[in-house]
């Protein structure tokens, strides 16, 4: 069978047709077979290689397009336009001896075109459902102007806020994170790999990267086996539970041996512990730096590490030299085998074949035009940053403002009017002119009839070391720059001639993200001054933080303070939304927010140890309880919690209870309150955290409605990873229960796991 013709198999699909259903597995062998027997070595090193095609370097355009021609790429990443894409799909498709389309892959992170708020962000929504949503958005419009593959998401757990990738995480926990994982697979994949309108998933960055040493992105790893498996693998199985058909390695070393190099991590643990079975990338030049973790002596040995490990795919360094370019050498030498090499071209042709690419190459470009510019996609991200904003602090219930007796606002800060960093990093393709910022969406809601004043108060500083994202093959955007003095003292001046200050403090998109973690948490530059000046004029002040770590506000004491991260195209309208009380925040803390850098790392879900009536006490200094606890967040209502309870008051190890809870929302408005459940274990063959989230639901509560919600602990939930044992193990212990609002709910009942006594 030819396999490029359409067949007469009812399971092959004809010209122009995506796959209804997820493709027959007897019927995607056949057909990689096929191909496989016609290959030469060249074409199958080339058919696991990735190249960066940054168009706007021609050099390496031109190099990379004459791989392609020799039939020596399998996949390419970076190009964004639709015409780009269809050009050189055609020279793969019909230039090269065998047609193979090429695999697109790219960065969407959190929206391609229409941009949804950060990862983190989403996360601190609590709710899968929009965050499914948000990803099938993001898949439709990649997926419109020929993208075949995100490598997303991001589901390494962060600890530490000064590793600036915390920002494409769901924050510290791997309940939470889990849950998150697999909402994302499915808005990208949708219910099998090739579903029309969306991408593959590729999870990464395995495993282990979120814990870098410092929180210094790259710096080596190490954890233990209990920190592995109970924190930061949940959320890993849960997006190759929900079917991920792709996995990208870690830049770092993983307990000394760097992750794209360890056959235990890529083999052992990821595809028989875990059970992958999609294809396996590097991450960028990952292959390659083998050499530098000095672990390979030379290109060619790094790439038969990173093949022998159980990488399918090399993502060649941009610029660089491949090291899957040399696996042909390597095979004549009898370093790598053909069987080797052959599994590694099988998984990547299964995923073309999945996709349904040798039938629909190309895309329609009209048809991608449409598709970006849906409107219900912005619906999807307004609604995405309403319910992701966390109110941290609302003293005498100053929001929301009533927009209607309000006569005057003065609005400020660097962030106020920032288009490019409203987005937030890892955002290439999107139209900044669609962008509403905080300003243009205050600006909206309150119409003529109220003054509404502007001041950047404060210039952005640059970085002292330069960004990877800070050069010619990223687009840039104008740093806001002032006469810092002058404009703190006009901004001063605003502030005291209205009724309420609203300030948009933080981080620019340059100071988080990858190659972007930061010995501080302090406001960058001179917003601390900037927020005090405005503060002693005494007008009542909102600050609505666009960041992404918890940020050190030095005890400034704000009457409102809500972190908006970096809400995405929408942005501004949602936030008026909030401000003005159409909408009521929801949003949850996914990270404990300390009070200061020096107590990190702070997880909330800690072990207890000597003297734990002293816990909050480690310090001598301060207490070493967080700020803000993890799960925090405010809203215009209020919520009471009562009638925990059990369908039964013991278990036996595998075995599942039922809890429930009534939850009433006693406040003035329609609002909405995640319910939270934690466990906590009292003893067994080891130390268990002090709470761990092991449920959540997101329900939205009319003023007086009561509702019962129910969750279920069964052994999924219960069970742990017993570093002694090596083996997950399910203790018979009491164990506490505790619902609410967040990660310091005082509501709390006990039930126990026991093994049913033998019968005499
Ligand atoms: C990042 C990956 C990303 C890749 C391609 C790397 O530097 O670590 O997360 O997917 O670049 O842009």
């Amino acid at each position: 069978m030819n396999i490029n013709q359409p067949g007469s198999s009812g399971s092959v699909l004809n010209e122009g047709e995506a796959p209804a259903a997820a493709l027959d597995d007897a019927v995607v062998r056949a057909r990689v077979d096929a191909l496989l027997a016609q290959m030469t070595v060249e074409e199958k090193a080339g058919q696991i290689t990735q190249y960066f095609d940054f168009l706007t370097s021609q050099d390496e355009a031109k190099r990379v397009e004459a791989e392609v021609a020799a039939g020596r790429a399998g996949s390419l990443l970076f190009v964004t336009d639709p015409e780009d894409i269809n050009r050189l799909q055609r020279i793969a498709v019909e230039q090269t001896r065998l047609g193979i389309p090429l695999l697109f892959g790219f960065d969407i992170i959190h929206g391609f075109h229409t941009v949804m708020p950060v990862p983190i962000a989403m996360a601190a929504s609590w709710d899968p459902e929009l965050v499914e949503q948000g990803q099938a958005v993001a898949a439709a419009e990649a997926r419109a102007i020929g993208l075949h593959w995100a490598f997303a998401p991001m589901v390494d757990i962060a600890r530490d806020p000064r590793w600036g990738r915390l920002i494409e995480s769901a924050g510290e926990d791997p309940y939470l994170g889990a849950a998150m994982a697999a909402a994302q697979v499915r808005g990208f994949q949708g219910g099998y790999i090739g579903s029309p309108d969306r991408v593959i998933a590729g999870p990464k960055h395995f495993a282990g990267y979120g814990a870098a040493l410092g929180g210094r992105d790259y710096d080596e790893v190490n954890l233990s086996d209990s920190e592995l498996w109970n924190v930061y693998l949940p959320p890993f199985k849960a997006a190759i539970d929900a079917g991920a058909g792709n996995v990208m390695t870690a830049y770092m070393g993983l307990n000394g041996i760097p992750a794209t190099g360890n056959r235990w991590l890529l083999t052992t643990v990821l595809r028989d512990m875990l059970g992958f079975d999609g294809f396996v990338v590097t991450d960028a030049g990952a292959a390659a730096d083998l050499t530098t973790h000095g672990v390979a002596a030379d290109l060619t040995e790094a790439g038969v590490r990173a093949l022998q490990a159980g990488v399918d795919m090399e993502m060649a360094p941009p610029f660089g030299q491949s090291a899957y370019r040399r696996l042909p050498e390597a095979l004549a030498d009898g370093r790598i085998t053909m069987a080797e090499l052959d599994a590694s071209v099988r998984r990547v042709l299964a995923a073309k074949i999945r996709m349904g690419l040798f039938e629909q190459p190309y895309v329609d470009i009209a048809r991608a035009r449409a598709v970006l510019s849906d409107p219900k996609h912005r619906t999807v991200a307004r609604r995405a940053a309403e319910r992701s904003a966390v109110l941290l602090r609302n003293d005498d219930n100053l929001l929301p403002l009533d927009a209607k007796a309000l006569r005057s606002v003065a609005v400020i800060g660097p962030f106020a009017d920032a288009t490019r960093d409203s987005s937030g990093p890892w955002i290439f393709a999107q139209d900044d002119q669609e962008t509403v910022t905080v300003l243009a969406g205050i600006k909206a809601a309150l119409g003529d009839q109220v003054q509404v004043a502007y001041s950047p108060g404060v210039s952005v500083p640059a970085r002292q070391f330069r960004s990877i994202f800070e050069s010619p093959e990223h687009k840039q955007a104008p740093r806001i720059e002032v006469d810092d003095e002058a404009e703190i003292a006009r901004a001063a001046e605003l502030a005291r001639g209205a009724e309420v200050a609203i300030l948009v403090l933080g981080e620019a998109q340059i100071m988080i993200g990858e190659n972007a973690s930061r010995s501080s948490l302090d406001l960058p530059g001179r917003q601390q001054q900037l927020l005090d000046a405005v503060l002693a004029t005494g007008t009542p002040t909102v600050v609505l933080l666009m960041s992404a770590r918890p940020l050190d506000l030095k005890g400034s004491a704000p009457q409102a303070q809500m972190t908006i991260w970096y809400p995405g195209t929408q942005g501004g309208t949602a936030i008026a939304n909030l401000l003005f009380g159409h909408v009521s925040p929801g949003g949850k803390l996914p990270f404990n927010w300390p009070r200061n850098i020096g107590q990190l790392p702070l997880p909330y879900a800690r072990l207890k140890s000597h003297q734990p009536h002293k816990a909050e006490q480690r310090y001598w200094n301060e207490p070493n309880s967080p700020l803000y606890p993890f799960g925090f967040g405010l809203s215009y209502s209020s919520f009471a919690f009562d009638g925990l309870s059990f369908d039964r008051a013991e278990i036996a190890p595998g075995e599942a209870l039922q809890v429930s809870v009534e939850v009433c929302n006693t406040g003035k408005c329609t609002a909405d309150e995640v319910v939270q459940l934690y466990i906590h274990q009292r003893y067994g063959s080891a130390a268990r955290p002090v709470r761990e989230l092991k449920g959540f639901q997101r329900v939205t509560l009319e003023p007086g409605e009561r509702r019962t919600v129910q969750f279920t602990l069964g052994p999924q939930q219960l069970r742990y990873w017993n570093a002694a044992a090596r083996d997950w193990v399910q203790d018979e212990s009491p164990f506490d229960v505790f619902v609410g609002s967040d990660s310091t709910a005082p509501l709390t009942a006990s039930f126990a796991v026991r093994r049913a006594a033998p019968e005499v």
